[in-house]
């Protein structure tokens, strides 16, 4: 709420700027960089990947209402899709008069895979590189002394033999490592390439793949939330109705790949807008989360939803979060590190944790109005407000063009012009 009493979506974007400046203590070249200006530019593009030619926009809002382990929190979103924010947002004040999000996240290791090929004794191989932990784990520890004077570093070695349907066996050995802070690719891939030779000498086989896994199953996240029935009930809808409806949107999903697909898409709708917006690698949390819901061999629901004793609706979701707050983008994006000023956060465990209380408060956004209402009434509204844009509006033109197109329920880039060139004519 601004000092007017205004409502952040109330206010307009100078005015917004204006109250994440005070909150965060934003410097005038720190809120034009919110803004778009003197951010990212195509020199710098050109330092990060090949063949640059420029950079690409994409809409920054901050959702409301987010109180996370007792703190209010500010959550940044990177997304193209109307909805999203405002589904969040609305989704975080109902959770929030039942206390907030809960979260939970697992120490910060990541695994590192080595496949050995070529190895004449499996069994025997596997029983040498165990023996030959300590050595490994000392070999691991040079690649990045940082993370040791940090607290990180390898933690353990575990060797698994895998049976393809064809060709010969072969090992993969897993090193743990503790990344502390980083989303840790770069230290744990430096790691693994390191320790290779050592494995190869151990096993009498051949270093093949030297690489991270996506599947960051020792890093879960969870965040649980507690919605009072009361607040569940709306227009014609009854609390009991839409706690219901939910719980049973969610054993759909549960129950069916396709819908559990969709269902978990929602969820990334929220989890990809915080994790683009902190410049982590939204590519490998997608990866993550996914294979970690197909994990019994069956692709199924990230989230869960039932109620509890009193009847209100209980929320939770798991899944892993490998994100940090230092290095890759974190360090050379401006606004990145805006972004992660006014967050104030202090480890990536803690981002983890806010990331998956806005991937619940998505998913439940979307069920809620899924088991109500359908999701298109709330979409068209922002959808018209595009097609307002794009139909040529001016910035006062495109709430009455868009609840014009509303209430005649044609929304099209057609009736937007017709209706503005009316407007014109009527001047
Ligand atoms: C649309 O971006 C996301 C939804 O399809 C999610 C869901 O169906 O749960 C609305």
């Amino acid at each position: 709420m601004s000092s007017s009493g205004q409502k952040f979506y109330q206010l307009n974007i100078s005015e917004r700027i204006a109250q994440l400046a005070e909150q965060g203590g934003l410097t005038a070249d720190e809120q034009q960089i919110l803004q778009g200006i003197n951010t990212l530019t195509a020199e710098n593009a050109d330092h990060m990947i090949e063949n640059a030619v420029g950079i690409f926009p994409m809409p920054l809002g901050f959702a409301q209402h987010f109180v996370v382990n007792g703190r209010a929190v500010l959550v940044p979103m990177v997304i193209e899709e109307p909805s999203v924010v405002a589904g969040a947002s609305f989704m975080a004040k109902l959770a929030q008069a039942g206390g907030g999000f809960t979260t939970h996240t697992d120490a910060p290791e990541m695994i590192g895979q080595v496949q050995l090929i070529g190895v004449p004794d499996p069994e025997q191989a596997r029983e040498r590189i165990l023996a030959g932990k300590d050595t490994l784990l000392k070999e691991a520890a040079q690649a990045d002394p940082m993370l040791i004077s940090l607290g990180g570093g390898p933690r353990d070695i575990e060797v698994r033999i895998l049976s393809p349907d064809e060709g010969d066996r072969f090992l993969v050995v897993h090193l743990i490592y503790d990344v502390r802070d980083a989303m840790g690719a770069n230290a744990v891939n430096t790691a693994v390439e390191r320790i290779a030779p050592l494995l190869e000498s151990l096993s009498g086989g051949k270093a093949l793949l030297r690489i991270l896994s996506n599947l960051a199953d020792r890093r879960l996240a969870r965040a649980t939330c507690t919605i009072p029935l009361e607040k569940l009930g709306f227009e014609s809808f009854s609390p009991e109705e839409v706690r219901d409806g939910i719980i049973d949107a969610y054993r759909f999903a549960a129950t069916d790949p396709y819908r559990a697909a969709t269902h978990n898409k929602g969820i990334m709708n929220g989890v990809d807008a915080v994790v683009i917006a902190t410049g982590n690698d939204w590519r490998a949390v997608e990866a993550g989360a996914h294979a970690y819901a197909a994990r019994s061999g069956r692709y199924t629901s990230l989230s869960t939803w039932s109620k509890d004793e009193q009847g209100n609706l209980i929320g939770s979701l798991e899944m892993p979060m490998a994100v940090g707050i230092v290095g890759g983008a974190t360090r050379v994006h401006p606004t990145v590190k805006v972004i992660l000023k006014l967050m104030n956060i202090q480890t990536a465990a803690e981002l983890a944790g806010i990331i998956v209380s806005v991937g619940l408060a998505q998913n439940l956004a979307a069920l809620r109005a899924l088991a109500t209402e359908g999701i298109q009434r709330g979409h068209m509204s922002l959808h018209a407000r595009q097609i307002a844009v794009a139909a040529g509006a001016s910035s006062d033109l495109v709430d009455p063009l868009a609840d014009q197109m509303v209430k005649e329920k044609q929304i099209s880039l057609q009736r937007a012009q017709q209706i503005l060139l009316d407007w014109q004519n009527k001047e």
